[in-house]
């Protein structure tokens, strides 16, 4: 979604910029822009497309400025062209903003200021803030001050930076419900909206609280609360790996990311499983273990793959804890008013820690006065910051949009939630021992199926042209097939549906023909009798039948036009193996359908706006 850059140095702004846009470009954008003051003057470049137009178009531009403000755009108010993408600008054309988040009284603000005699050039709600600011500038003479007015004005989310002309040697930026982080160097200081676009740099960084406001300068920053008052932060070093988000000779980052789960699995259980003892331990949440077992039930709030993460935890959760256990769309879960007890637990899950819906989620049970924890890969985000305690996912930084190492991670972590609690209660420590064991063996069965990957290509071409999926599983699996359908549908524009296998026959069956491929996750399991009799019922009607069974179960070839391959496993653990063909096969046939694999249309990595 919108990312946010800005540098002030000693070295040419614009190379800076540029390079922070790169970085930011996983989180889906539809325009880019860059603000930057060069001899008193204002400079504004800004250009729908990708990044790579920008920079072309800044080639013949020669700006020489060493301040400077650049924005990815993804649209929300107004549709993606030249005058909606940011940075905007007052009627002055001293003041220049960018902005990440809504604001929800953009309508309101923007009718009293046209009748003041502002003059908008753009659909945004973004736009609004620029003219704001100047609105109160032009009264009280102090940027700072004006910016701080106009905030409190504003109704919504936002990160934003502004520079002016007038003071050349600032950047101010302020946040609420969008993050926004500041990056101390050495004579030069930086604001970003996501580490990603600064750690070339510096590792040394302190993070925005809500209503909070920073005034960075080439040699100093200072923070404030937009009430005035000065804030004593700590600066942290973050730790990053850069190769981290290299594609390292990979041609896209999906694929990188699907080829490292043997490893990100390893990580996420890494110090956390003590097969001995046949237990896990949470550093995060060892204290918050009694509301976990005491608790009336849980409740798991997230969105898109996470939901699906946390539907497989509820299935482990309420199978080995007997805690009863509900899941949310954590949209859903906002707006309807969720009866929380003091003794529910709320944990919310996300890759990014910054969804939108999430972190109101997160929010709103708080207000009700629960316990939330928080399952987040990135350190440091909203969601980890704004939760009572967590446990992190160790999967390194999540690049492509769609989610691939962070699901099974979000998976890892929620069976070794899982393992605790029920080891705290009514698993025998054989059993114990005996669910670490296989635990340990998954990465290697995860790069064993990777081994096969061409076979998926293979797969893959021949139903790249297809229309429409049907992806079907039952108990552990069902989570999985949303999950393949989802992967599916984000990357290669193909409609796809995930269903209960056994929900077919109350309405999908009746799509059922020579030209709709059913995906059947087939595993030697508990339900593997009812799917069998699921695919009869597919192939009855001619549907084509794509299996992922479990190795050595030679007899389903007989009823599949392809069978994948997985290792054997618990049935708790086989979301972690089923969902790797799954995710290559979505992969393989985005890129043979010549898709933005990385960059979907539409799509953001972080959905910062609800
Ligand atoms: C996954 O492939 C999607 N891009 C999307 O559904 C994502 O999982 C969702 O937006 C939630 O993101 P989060 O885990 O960062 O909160």
């Amino acid at each position: 979604m919108c990312g946010i850059i800005g540098y002030i140095g000693h070295k040419k702004a614009v190379p800076i910029l540029i390079n922070g846009l790169k970085r930011l470009e996983y989180r889906g954008y539809d325009s880019a822009g860059i603000a930057t003051i060069q001899e008193s003057q204002l400079h504004i470049q800004k250009q729908p497309g990708k990044i790579s137009q920008l920079s072309d178009h800044l080639i013949h531009s020669n700006l020489e400025g060493t301040i400077g403000i650049g924005h990815t755009r993804w649209a929300t108010h107004g549709e993606p062209n030249y005058v909606n993408a940011h940075p905007h600008c007052d009627c002055t054309g001293k003041i220049s903003i960018i902005h990440n988040g809504i604001i929800e009284n953009f309508m309101a603000l923007r009718m009293e200021l046209i009748e003041k005699g502002h003059r908008f050039k753009s659909d945004t709600d973004s736009e609004v803030l620029a003219h704001l600011i100047e609105e109160i500038y032009l009264r009280c003479g102090k940027l700072e001050e004006a910016v701080r007015i106009a905030l409190a004005q504003v109704k919504g989310t936002y990160g934003i930076a502004v520079i002016c002309s007038d003071l050349p040697r600032q950047i101010i930026g302020a946040c609420k419900g969008s993050p926004l982080v500041v990056g101390i160097g050495e004579n030069e200081h930086f604001l970003a909206s996501d580490v990603c676009a600064i750690v070339d740099h510096t590792r040394n960084v302190t993070f925005l609280s809500d209503n909070e406001l920073a005034i960075i300068t080439k040699d100093d920053f200072i923070i404030k609360t937009i009430e005035d008052i000065y804030v004593e932060k700590k600066i942290e070093e973050i730790a990053f790996d850069l190769e981290k988000i290299e594609k390292g000779g990979h041609p896209h980052f999906m694929l990188k990311e699907i080829t490292e789960q043997p490893q990100t699995i390893y990580d996420s259980m890494r110090g956390r499983l003590l097969a001995e003892e046949g237990t896990a331990r949470l550093g995060g949440i060892q204290n918050d273990l009694d509301s976990l077992l005491y608790a009336r039930r849980l409740l798991i709030t997230a969105c898109g793959t996470s939901w699906h993460a946390a539907l497989i935890g509820e299935y482990m959760i309420e199978e080995f804890v007997r805690i009863p256990v509900e899941v949310e769309y954590a949209s859903e879960f906002r707006y309807r008013d969720p009866i929380i007890h003091r003794d529910t637990v709320v944990i919310a899950i996300s890759q990014s820690g910054e969804t939108a819906d999430t972190l109101a989620a997160v929010r709103e049970a708080k207000q009700k006065k629960a316990k939330v924890l928080g399952i987040c890969n990135a350190v440091g985000s909203s969601i980890a910051r704004h939760t009572d305690a967590g446990i992190y996912l160790h999967a390194g930084p999540e690049i492509g949009v769609a989610s691939t190492k962070a699901f099974t991670s979000q998976v890892t972590v929620l069976s070794l939630l899982t393992l605790l609690l029920s080891r705290m209660t009514i698993m025998s420590a054989n059993k114990g021992r005996e669910i670490a064991q296989e635990l340990l063996r998954i990465p290697e069965k995860v790069r064993s199926i990777l081994d096969h990957k061409d076979e998926i290509q293979q797969i893959a071409r021949i139903y790249a042209d297809c229309q429409n999926f049907l992806y079907l599983g039952r108990g552990y699996n069902f989570p999985v097939a949303l999950e393949g359908a989802l992967k599916l549908k984000e990357i290669s524009y193909i409609h796809a549906e995930g269903y209960p296998a056994a929900e077919m026959k109350h309405g999908p069956i009746a799509l059922i023909d020579q030209n709709m491929p059913v995906i059947f996750i087939a595993t030697r399991d508990s339900t593997y009798d009812k799917i069998i009799s699921n695919i009869e019922e597919v192939r009855a009607r001619k549907g084509r039948v794509i299996v992922i069974a479990t190795e050595g179960d030679d007899e389903i070839m007989l009823k599949a036009d392809h069978v994948i391959y997985v290792p054997a496993t618990m049935e708790f653990l086989t979301p972690l193996l089923t969902i790797i063909p799954l995710q290559l096969l979505a992969y393989y046939i985005a890129v043979i359908r010549g898709c933005d694999v990385d960059q979907p249309r539409n799509l953001a990595k972080s959905v910062t706006v609800e």
